[in-house]
C-alpha cells in the first residue's frame, strides 16, 4: 500500500479548489435541476465540482476507481483503491444560499477507510480523518465529546427523500425531541459527521443515504474517538444507507430509543 501522505495532499487539493468555486459561487442565485424528486437538487457546481475532482484523481492515479454522486465515472470499474466522492453535501443549502455544505472526499482500500476530507469552504473548516491517524480540524486535533446522557446532548439526524420513509423517521423525531437537550437537522450528512467527530453534536441518526454520504465522515467520528453503526448496532455498511455515529457514550441510549425501547 502507498504512503497515504500523497492521497491525503491530493485529496486536500482537490477540496480547495473545489472549496474556491463554491465560495466565488455561493448566494449569486443558482438555478437547479430535479433529481428524483422536488426535495433532491443538482446545480452546475455539483457537476463542475465533481469534474475537478475526478480529472485531479485520474491524473494522479488513473489506475484507482471513483464513485461518484453525479456519475460522471464507471461505478462498477472496481480497483482496490476507491474513491467515494460528493462534490457537494447539502446541495439545497447551497442552492438557498445557507451557509452549511461540504465536499465530501474519502479514499477506501479493499473497502476499508483510509482517507476522509469534508471542507466547508464558506466557514472555511477543514475536516481531515487517517485511519489510525487520528481527525484534524484545520491541524487542531478532534477529540467527540463526553457527554453521556441523552438529556445533555445535543444530535443531528437527516430526512429521507423516499417519502415511504417519512413516517417511520417522524416516530424518532419526535422520541429524540422529547429525550434530548437539543435537536437539529443540518442539511448535509457529511458536514453532521463531522460535527460529531468535533465535539459540536454528541450523535447524529439517519437511513436512506448513499456512500458518498458517509463515506468520508464515518472515518472522521472512528478517528476522533467516536462510534459508527448501523441503526440496529452491527458494523456500518456504506451501501445500506443507514447510519448511527456518536461519542460512543450515548451511543447504546440512542439505539434504544430507535428501537423503541426508551
Ligand atoms: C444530502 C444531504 C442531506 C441528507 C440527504 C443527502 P446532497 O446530500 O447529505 O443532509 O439528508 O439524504 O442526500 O443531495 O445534498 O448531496
Ligand atoms: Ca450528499
Ligand atoms: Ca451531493
Amino acid at each position: 500500500m502507498k504512503d497515504v501522505l500523497v492521497f491525503k495532499e491530493l485529496a486536500i487539493e482537490a477540496a480547495h479548489q473545489v472549496g474556491n468555486l463554491l465560495r466565488e459561487n455561493f448566494r449569486q442565485g443558482h438555478r437547479f435541476e430535479l433529481k428524483s424528486s422536488f426535495r433532491d437538487l443538482v446545480t452546475e457546481f455539483d457537476r463542475r465540482a465533481e469534474e475537478i475532482i475526478v480529472s485531479l484523481i485520474r491524473k494522479h492515479f488513473p489506475e484507482h476507481s471513483i464513485l461518484t454522486e453525479e456519475g460522471s465515472v464507471d461505478p462498477t470499474d472496481r480497483a482496490p483503491y476507491q474513491w467515494i466522492i460528493d462534490p457537494i453535501d447539502g446541495t439545497a443549502n447551497f442552492a438557498h444560499g445557507f451557509p452549511f455544505f461540504a465536499v465530501s472526499i474519502a479514499l477506501y482500500y479493499q473497502d476499508e477507510a483510509l482517507l476522509g476530507v469534508v471542507y466547508n469552504p464558506v466557514h472555511d473548516e477543514l475536516f481531515v480523518g487517517e485511519a489510525g491517524g487520528g481527525a484534524q480540524l484545520n491541524g487542531q486535533t478532534l477529540r467527540v465529546s463526553q457527554v453521556e446522557t441523552l438529556h445533555e446532548s445535543l444530535v443531528m439526524t437527516g430526512f429521507p427523500y423516499d417519502e415511504r420513509l417519512v413516517p417511520k423517521h417522524l416516530t424518532w423525531w419526535e422520541r429524540f425531541a422529547r429525550k434530548t437537550q437539543s435537536l437539529r437537522r443540518l442539511g448535509s450528512s457529511a458536514l453532521a459527521l463531522a460535527y460529531v467527530a468535533a465535539g459540536r453534536a454528541d450523535g447524529y441518526w439517519e437511513l436512506d443515504l448513499k456512500p458518498w454520504d458517509m463515506a468520508a465522515g464515518v472515518l472522521l467520528v472512528r478517528e476522533a474517538g467516536g462510534r459508527v453503526t448501523d441503526l440496529e448496532g452491527n458494523k456500518l455498511d456504506l451501501n445500506r444507507g443507514e447510519v448511527l455515529a456518536s461519542n460512543g457514550k450515548v451511543h447504546n441510549a440512542m439505539l434504544q430509543v430507535l428501537q423503541g425501547r426508551a
